[in-house]
């Protein structure tokens, strides 16, 4: 399977139940909104491209920050127009072809969408529309790679690995940070990254198979039917080796981290 094959696409299935499936619990949004616009600044000027339903973009105008969220599609930009409020704007466009003016922003936010697109392409504008010393956050949702979870998460990957005749999975947080410096942004702490928040949730083994079986995800909804096929009769075995209890709940830490970079001054 190469990666142009892959077809990500956030129709009106995915628009539906993205919130339900990845939005953060209560409690946890308006942290992430905080931490985020203390590093933008407050009353920023921000880009986010692939704004999607608004999960990051409505916490950070809560704190006080304005955002230009542009997504190439129409069904989540609907769920988010649904919720319009001062201090939002909306554009449907493809973020590889941004219409922005240079320097137009004090910062920009990408969070879970430059694995979707050329990343490069994405990140050498951003260096041009946000102005020289403004700030460009890559941030991500973190599962606990020791929680079951996560293992369960790193073995559906080795599993497709093995099972595909060829997979490209997009580039992870690392490669993003590399990409962005070997452009011109400077990282804050080498680009380590900061956690905005951290909480814990329970969930059982069953219900993570069943949202990897169910294409919950990008990761899964991309893998053709007998490939998803395989890959879940292998992971239903080790799940099954691993907990006597599948329907049992655990404790799963999670976080919402991200990575800083300064804009060279021009
Ligand atoms: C996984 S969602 C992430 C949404 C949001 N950033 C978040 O974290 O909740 C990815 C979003 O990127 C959008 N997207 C993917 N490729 C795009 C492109 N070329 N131009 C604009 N938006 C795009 C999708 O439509 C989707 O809304």
């Amino acid at each position: 399977m190469a990666s142009d094959q892959l077809d990500y696409r956030f129709d009106r299935r995915v628009a539906g139940s993205y919130d339900a499936l990845r939005g953060h619990p209560a409690a946890v949004t308006p942290a992430i909104g905080e931490a985020l616009a203390r590093e933008l600044g407050t009353g920023a000027q921000v880009l986010e491209p692939g704004v999607g339903t608004g999960r990051i973009a409505l916490p950070l105008i809560g704190a006080g920050c304005e955002v230009t969220g542009i997504d190439l599609s129409s069904e989540m930009l609907a769920a988010l127009a649904g919720q319009a409020r001062a201090g939002l704007r909306l554009v449907r466009g493809d973020i590889t072809r941004l219409p922005f003016a240079d320097s137009a922003f004090d910062g920009a936010v990408c969070v879970h969408v430059l694995h979707l697109v050329d990343a490069q392409t994405v990140l050498a504008q951003l260096l041009s529309l946000v102005r020289p010393g403004g700030t460009i956050i890559l941030g991500r949702d973190w599962v606990d790679p020791a929680s079951f979870a996560g293992r369960l998460r790193n073995a559906f990957r080795q599993a497709v690995v093995d099972l595909a005749e060829s997979v490209d999975f997009p580039t992870g947080a690392r490669g993003l940070v590399q990409t962005l410096v070997g452009l011109g942004g400077e990282p804050v702490d080498n680009g380590e990254e900061r956690t905005a928040v951290e909480w814990e949730t329970t969930l059982s083994p069953a219900q993570v198979l069943d949202g990897i079986r169910s294409r919950d995800d990008a990761e899964s909804w991309v893998l053709p039917d007998p490939l998803l096929a395989r890959v879940m009769a292998r992971l239903d075995a080790e799940a099954a080796a691993s907990w006597p209890d599948l329907e049992a709940p655990q404790p799963v830490t999670r976080r919402f981290v991200y990575s800083l970079f300064r804009v060279p001054a021009a």
